[in-house]
């Protein structure tokens, strides 16, 4: 156990892929042709064909996939959309910045997904759309989600940001919505050296729509339809992700593996494993995050041993400071408990068996 355990790493997986990245970049630097040009349009057909959905349009991150799919929806000032307090600030963050009020619905804390059994009591005339997150690489209660939708005649938007490659009941996580918002961001399962990210709809006027609002909403040169972005996805991140979509399956297997084994291996009755859904789903394990007793102890003795870690998300998103307008008072139990409680230690395709052993092996020694 020489090599020093980090939370992530990327290097590894470069080297893999470097002869191409290099060959490919080096191109892109030579033609001159830097911003949505054929790598754009490549990713953007190999994405659709990969999740199965009919359109994508790839943008600047993963938040402004949010931000455009709001607005495309016409989503703004006095409308509300249904979300999770449990998931990184850029998810609220989305549908402030369009105007609208992001309403909290507190999580299953087996799954840390929203619970969809909890969501019909916030729904009143202003409600406009739910926004799920796949957390940490596991599907929502998408099924149960998207007929609340049809219920009650409301949008649905995934944020998929953590969940590339992950399913329910076979069928991928950003294809159920209007609209799945992925992020490129380089920790995420597909991940580019930047940030990046993609909207999948099956709606071809949606798609036109979101194709002008990236680009200062108009597609020709001095025609400006709507107030728009600059939000496009660049040629370099583009060839990149190309090639790393060549291998995402091999990645997922790496990291489903080291989940496997420590499954297998953390016996601790301190510890609470994450939860798998077994209908057919499929989860990426974007983190592996546990539930611990006495969390600040827990950190102590993983840091006298060196094991990295990570906590996502300390803060229910209700209590941050930037949404003290909105006068939450929110308390939401599942939420606030697993917030206290939620750790994720290592997890990346090249995370090595013998780093996977030793980290289980000094989380089974915590009492
Ligand atoms: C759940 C979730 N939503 C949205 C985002 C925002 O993505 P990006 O960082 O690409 O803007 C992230 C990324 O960190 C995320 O984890």
């Amino acid at each position: 156990m020489n090599k020093k355990i980090k939370i992530f790493d990327l290097s590894e997986q470069y080297e893999l892929i470097s002869k191409e990245v290099d060959k490919n970049v080096l191109n892109i630097l030579k033609s001159g042709q830097y911003i949505l040009g054929e790598n754009v349009g490549e990713l953007e057909a190999k994405f659709s064909n990969f999740i199965g959905s009919k359109h994508s349009v790839s943008c600047n991150s993963g938040t402004d996939a949010l931000i455009l799919s709001l607005r495309a929806l016409n989503i703004g000032h006095g409308d509300e959309v249904i979300t999770t307090p449990f998931t990184y600030f850029a998810t609220a963050e989305a549908i402030v910045l369009v105007g609208a009020k992001p309403v909290f619905v507190d999580i299953n804390p087996h799954t840390f997904n929203i619970n969809h059994k909890n969501i019909e009591k916030y729904i009143n005339k202003r409600t406009k759309a739910i926004m799920p997150v796949h957390i940490f690489g596991q599907s929502a209660e998408i099924y149960e989600i998207k007929r609340i939708c049809r219920k009650y005649n409301l949008k649905l938007v995934e944020d998929c940001a953590q969940s590339f490659g992950a399913k329910k009941n076979n069928k991928y996580t950003g294809t159920f919505g209007d609209f799945g918002c992925f992020s490129f961001f380089p920790t995420k399962n597909l991940g580019c050296a930047g940030d990046g990210g993609m909207i999948t709809t099956n709606s071809l006027a949606k798609m036109k729509i979101l194709k002008k609002l990236r680009n200062h909403g108009g597609l020709i040169r001095n025609v400006h339809q709507y107030i728009g972005y600059n939000s496009r996805l660049d040629e370099i991140q583009a060839s990149i992700l190309l090639t790393k979509i060549k291998i995402i399956n091999s990645l997922d297997k790496k990291r489903n593996r080291i989940a496997k084994l420590y499954k297998s291996l953390i016996k601790n009755q301190l510890v609470t494993l994450p939860y798998e859904c077994e209908d057919n789903s499929h989860h990426v394990y974007n983190q592996y995050t546990i539930k611990v007793k006495n969390r600040a102890k827990f950190i102590r003795h993983l840091k006298s041993s060196s094991i990295p870690y990570g906590i996502y998300y300390p803060i229910p998103i209700y209590k941050q400071k930037a949404l003290k307008n909105f006068n939450y008072k929110y308390n939401l139990k599942n939420t606030e408990k697993v917030a206290k409680e939620c750790i994720s230690i290592p997890i990346y395709p090249e995370l090595s068996s013998d780093s996977v052993k030793h980290i289980s092996k000094i989380i089974n020694d915590y009492q």
